[in-house]
């Protein structure tokens, strides 16, 4: 036996919002290569099976033409991991590693049983020698954790782990998959570590030109990803921090944000003040990264990290209290309509997004919260109010207070106040003159992603406030 050289079938455990438009756009462009997907959740399995594609269980424009073009082909969606496991030569983890709710570490480390339980799933399954891909973003020397399962509970198999973080941002998958500025691939740089990083370069080179993809020491791809992410939401925190110096001193956060990204050293990416960043990703990567450097006796380093967080956190309830403060200091029995709800525009994942902690804070002043947006469910967002809940008695006082809304204009409706907390496109095209007459005056617009135009919203009659506008 030996560590498989030419790749006929790549298995990936995990079909979420990395795994399943991943594997897809694999499969799409190496058609030779047959591309399993495998979950233990039956029910994702079933709606990336569905023949209706507006039901897959992820919304990433580009995504159904892709799953169109592959599905059944020689890419496949199921629950059968044994089976898949032992058909491939290669081996993806592409499962959650959330933030640890419990016990050492808890709310800051990485919880890494999802990645455990399939290490020793894929050892005591195999039969032939794999390689192993950690798609899943890991904390640095996971892959020795890996490799130590791995071999303690296999029957004399080899097993090579290679770590291959993604990089693709929701909202943009496919096209991020299709050109991304980079593929990192590390490996340990053994005979058999380097037979592994070809396999896995042979298959990106499908369609990414060679120069983009990077190979490296496998604990420097590890932290890698996490560090990238450290530092794209820092930029965030950096530029949110001066929005509230904005407002103070009547700059306008938009204006200084072109001025400094003009400048070819810093770049004009990444510079958009906002309510604040969301997603799976920024938060739990930063504390992970908090957590380590603590864990390897680096308090500085850690703090230095963890105040992103923490300035992340202020933004949210900053644009809250900026609400309720502006509505005469209550928010009791106002109708407050919410434009948006997922953690940015272009997909329907809410996970930790900005709206999730507007909406608690704004409904702990009992504010009657009036939710449209064109892509989450309601049930989606009773889980994430579920989350936030501290007590089933504050729970329920919340579902009492959220409304939805399948169209904007019944939500904004004689509102109070309308914050916008997602970037929707759509948003801005709205007739807002209209919108104006049909609400309580004075009608207040927060407009928590400085999408729409002050003076235009002004000139309407609204009482405007941007994010770092000023007065
Ligand atoms: N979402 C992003 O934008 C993004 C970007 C880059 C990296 N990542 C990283 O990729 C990883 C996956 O993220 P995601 O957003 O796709 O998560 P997700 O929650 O959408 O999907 C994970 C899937 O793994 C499945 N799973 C868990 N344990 C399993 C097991 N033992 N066997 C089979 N299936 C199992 C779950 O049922 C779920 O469907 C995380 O480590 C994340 O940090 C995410």
């Amino acid at each position: 036996m030996a560590i498989p050289k030419k790749i006929n079938t790549i298995t990936c455990i995990g079909a979420g919002y990395v795994g399943g438009p991943t594997m897809a756009v694999i499969a799409q462009k190496c058609p030779e290569i047959k591309v399993n997907v495998v979950d233990i959740n039956p029910k994702r399995i079933e709606a990336w099976n569905d023949s209706d594609l507006d039901k897959l269980p992820i919304y990433e424009p580009g995504l159904k033409e892709v799953v169109a073009d592959a599905r059944g082909r020689n890419l496949f969606f199921s629950t059968e991991i044994d089976e898949g496991i032992r058909e491939a030569e290669m081996i993806f983890i592409s499962v959650n590693t959330p933030t640890k709710t419990y016990g050492l570490g808890k709310g800051m480390a990485a919880d890494l049983k999802y990645v455990e339980l399939c290490a020793r799933q894929i050892a005591r399954v195999a039969k032939e020698d794999k390689i192993v891909v950690e798609k899943s973003t890991l904390p640095v020397r996971t892959a020795q954790s890996i490799k130590t399962i791995l071999e303690a509970e296999s029957n004399g198999q080899q097993f090579k782990v290679l770590s291959n973080p993604e990089f693709l941002a929701e909202g943009t998958a496919i096209t991020d998959l299709y050109n991304p500025d980079r593929v990192l691939i590390g490996g340990d740089e053994d005979e058999n570590g380097q037979i592994a990083i070809q396999a896995l370069v042979d298959i990106y080179a499908h369609w990414v030109r060679r120069e983009n993809i990077i190979t490296t020491k496998i604990w420097s791809s590890e932290l890698s990803k996490l560090t990238a992410n450290a530092f794209l939401a820092q930029r965030i925190s950096s530029v949110n921090a001066i929005s509230a110096l904005c407002e103070r001193t009547g700059a306008d956060v938009d204006e200084i944000a072109r001025a400094i990204g003009a400048d070819s050293r810093i770049g004009p990416k990444f510079l958009k003040s906002s309510v604040g960043f969301g997603g799976s990703c920024f938060q739990k990567d930063i504390l992970n990264l908090v957590y380590l450097c603590r864990h390897f006796n680096l308090p500085e380093v850690g703090d230095y990290w963890e105040q992103v967080v923490k300035m992340n956190d202020y933004q949210k309830h900053r644009f809250a209290k900026q609400i309720i403060d502006s509505l005469f200091n209550t928010v009791s029995g106002k109708k407050i309509a919410f434009l948006g709800w997922a953690f940015k525009k272009d997909t329907n994942d809410t996970r930790e997004s900005a709206a999730i902690y507007v909406a608690h804070d704004l409904m702990s002043d009992l504010a009657e919260i009036h939710v449209y947006d064109p892509k989450v469910s309601k049930e989606q967002i009773i889980k994430d109010l579920k989350i936030v809940s501290s007590s089933t008695e504050e729970f329920e006082k919340m579902q009492s207070l959220i409304h939805f809304h399948d169209e904007p204009y019944s939500a904004m409706n004689e509102a109070h106040a309308i914050a916008v907390l997602t970037e929707w496109d759509e948003f801005i095209q709205y007739d807002w003159q209209k919108i104006q007459k049909k609400m309580l005056k004075p009608a207040f617009v927060f407009d928590g992603r400085n999408i729409l135009d002050k003076d235009k919203m002004n000139m309407f009659g609204f009482k405007y406030k941007g994010i770092g506008k000023g007065e």
